[in-house]
């Protein structure tokens, strides 16, 4: 009998992970996906899939959007009726979302041994909703591979020693694919009506700054200040709240402001790769920011990814508009790039590890 492996995923950089990671296992293992369904827009999940080339899942758990509570405990109650047919012999979980937890909680309570990709980043504020994610999925983890050293000594603090391997980042694998690609394709940022260099990439989600319309203002008045032009991917979450708001008709008015529905995969490594400067909230576009060589401006109080801070390629303002105006006008890192995240091998070392941990 093939070896087991069930991975779960529900929103988009769990997507671009599974992406990496999916054509490795099935090497080697026989794998079982399941979608959850917490990303449901066409723009954040199908168009992903097709351009990732991710396999169509086994099972779509249709979940969606709810409170904490009610989608993470939906979940639950799906992923044990999956994992009780399947009876896996491994369970895949990717990064810090309620799917991560969900999965983790069921797969810990039916005693199936749980690999937890992405282990260890922390931001040291439990009011993160992805921190609780993060700490509760790698207190019940077997294996954990961590993407980069500050990763494994987060979770040295936290007495979590075995089960550790430092594998560097799936993100940085599928990032140098794709960039290679784009190399060949000769796709241009002009599609998106911008110039190479000529402009600010923003993104936002993260609950503190979106779901508040003074945060949110602060943030819009900070960034286009500078009078460049703004190219703006729109989150749903964030959508909803400059309706809701009224701010997205004010916004429209703004002339250097330029927003776009969310983007795949792809074409955000394109954005981000020809942009002269990324300000954003999301853990996942900072550490591409620092693949890309491009100054990236944290508008979250601390970045997940300190290692990026320390090399002087990311600046952390919060939501403060006046140091984002500045850190936009001033922030020009010149320095070397040293490779925190591995080597580009993080992928094959995983499955390497699963199968000689469990084969
Ligand atoms: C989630 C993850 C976050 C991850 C992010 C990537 C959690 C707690 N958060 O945040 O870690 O960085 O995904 O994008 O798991 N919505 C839509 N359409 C969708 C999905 C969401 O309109 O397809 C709207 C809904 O109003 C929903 C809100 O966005 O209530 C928030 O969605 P949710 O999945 O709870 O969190 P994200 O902000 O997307």
């Amino acid at each position: 009998m093939p070896f087991k492996v069930l991975s779960i995923v529900g929103t988009r950089p769990q997507f671009v992970k599974e992406a990496a990671l999916s054509p490795h296992l099935r090497k080697m293992f026989k794998e079982t996906l399941v979608n959850t369904g917490q990303h449901y827009d066409v723009e954040l999940c199908r168009e992903q899939f097709d351009a990732l080339e991710i396999p169509e899942p086994d099972f779509d758990l249709e979940v969606g959007s709810g409170s904490h509570a009610i989608q993470t405990s939906e979940m639950m109650i799906k992923l044990e009726d999956v994992m009780d047919r399947e009876k896996p012999d491994m369970v895949i979980l990717y990064g810090d979302t309620n799917s991560t937890l969900a999965g983790a909680l069921v797969a810990s309570k039916m005693h199936f041994p749980i690999a937890h990709v992405e282990a260890g980043p922390r931001q040291h504020r439990m009011e993160i909703p992805e921190e609780i994610n993060r700490v509760i999925t790698d207190r019940l983890s077997t294996l954990l591979f961590a993407p980069d050293s500050e990763s494994v000594n987060n979770l040295r603090r936290e007495g979590i020693e075995t089960g550790v391997h430092l594998t560097g980042d799936v993100m940085f694998d599928i990032f140098l694919d794709t960039e290679r690609a784009l190399n060949e394709s000769g796709k241009s940022p002009e599609e998106f009506g911008v110039e190479r260099n000529g402009y600010i990439l923003l993104t936002l989600h993260r609950p503190h700054n979106s779901d508040d319309r003074e945060t949110l203002n602060s943030i819009m008045n900070g960034v286009l200040e500078s009078g460049e032009t703004v190219l703006f991917p729109i989150h749903p979450r964030t959508q909803n709240n400059l309706e809701r708001t009224g701010m997205l008709k004010e916004l429209k008015n703004r002339q250097n402001l330029k927003m776009i529905k969310p983007v795949h995969y792809m074409d955000m490594v394109l954005l981000m790769k020809n942009s002269r400067l990324i300000v954003t909230d999301s853990g996942g576009v900072n550490k591409e920011a620092y693949f890309c060589g491009v100054p990236c401006i944290c508008v979250d109080f601390v970045s997940a990814w300190p290692k990026t801070v320390e090399a002087g390629w990311c600046v952390c303002t919060g939501s403060n508009k006046g140091k984002i105006a500045s850190s936009i006008k001033n922030f020009n890192p010149e320095g070397e790039r040293p490779l925190f995240f591995g080597d580009g091998n993080a992928c094959p070392e995983i499955v390497k590890i699963i199968s000689e941990t469990f084969c």
